[in-house]
């Protein structure tokens, strides 16, 4: 019997392709960094009954539509928004995630960013290493505290919740504001379940783990920008377009807010040229929320395992759409 199709668009851990191997015939886009082009995926995706995919792959309706054989798309990554999983669940094309083995991994990353912009982390490290160091000084480089101050999580799933875990052994304030209470989280950890609109004017902290959706598009608008303390930092680590970049732009200009700590942008990758990279207090990182070598391969494992079991007609571990299953 031939063996399923099935490509990968970026060079992933081989170690985490062996199941694949044995059941499917695997094609690899041979770059790391750089993306499979458009028209290659395409052609890729209408011989493919399962496609392996970046966070930066746009699986739409259109891609869909010229995928006859394909059965599963899983994606390297908990988050989804570049996958039309309407059109896919339309086609009773499975969609896949990466939950679970990225919580810890992202929730460390966004803490180190809270902790990098409140305490100006990155720019003493510049500081030093460009020799400004040339006196000690009372107030040098001097950043806010974070132990005791009050953190506003907007989002709290599993990596909201995680960032919560690390906030209380900071002795922080925890607030969230959730489409859903989260009774578990508030027993455990004391966190207060507080209207957005409360929480912005409230915390220190305002970090935004919510997934990008019709109802989160560029929720932090400059109205909530204006709302917030001066003294408020902003961290986002889950998608830019969950901002209005302009907004924050505008908000960082005028001092409406005192900082932010940006893992994600709008449009990704961003060049030195971003208008938000203007500001010292902005530590601005590539996207690298669920970046350590360890989750990267159990995330790349797990696609390969969502895959393998679509094909041979079993529920996957992480599916989107259970409604095809
Ligand atoms: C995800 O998995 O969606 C994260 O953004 C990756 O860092």
């Amino acid at each position: 019997m031939e063996k399923p199709y099935v490509y990968v668009t970026r060079r992933v851990p081989e170690e985490a392709l062996i199941p694949l191997r044995e059941y499917a015939e695997v094609n690899v886009w041979p770059k790391e960094e750089e993306p499979v082009p458009l028209q290659v995926l395409l052609e890729e995706a209408k011989k493919a009954d399962g496609l392996f995919t970046m966070l930066s792959d746009q699986i739409d309706a259109e891609l869909i539509e010229q995928a006859p054989k394909l059965k599963v798309v899983a994606n390297l990554a908990v988050g989804f928004d570049n996958i039309d999983v309407e059109a896919a669940s339309k086609h009773g094309i499975a969609v896949c995630n990466t939950p679970d083995v990225l919580t810890d991994t992202t929730a460390d990353l966004t803490f180190a960013l809270l902790m990098a912009t409140g305490r100006r982390i990155v720019e003493s490290a510049e500081y030093i290493k460009d020799g400004k160091w040339k006196n000690w000084g009372p107030l040098l480089l001097a950043g806010t505290d974070i132990h005791h101050k009050t953190i506003g999580i907007v989002g709290m799933g599993r990596i909201g919740s995680a960032v919560a875990k690390r906030a209380s052994g900071f002795d922080m304030n925890i607030l969230y504001y959730n489409r859903s209470r989260k009774e578990d989280v508030e027993k455990a950890l004391d966190a207060t379940y507080t209207p957005f609109d409360e929480l912005i004017e409230m915390s220190d902290y305002i970090v935004c783990l919510a997934p990008l959706t019709d109802e989160t598009k560029n929720m932090f608008t400059e109205n909530v920008f204006k709302r917030m303390k001066p003294s408020a930092i902003f961290i986002n680590a889950s998608r830019g377009g969950v901002v209005d970049e302009e907004a924050l732009t505008k908000a960082l200009a005028e001092k409406e807010i005192a900082g932010a700590g940006l893992d994600v942008f709008k449009e990704e990758p961003i060049g030195a040229d971003h208008p938000l990279l203007q500001f010292r207090n902005v530590v601005a990182l590539p996207h690298i929320g669920s970046a350590s070598v360890e989750t990267r391969y159990d995330m790349a494992k797990l696609a390969s395992r969502n895959i393998v079991n679509v094909l041979r007609g079993e529920r996957p571990e992480a599916l989107l759409n259970e409604e095809i299953f």
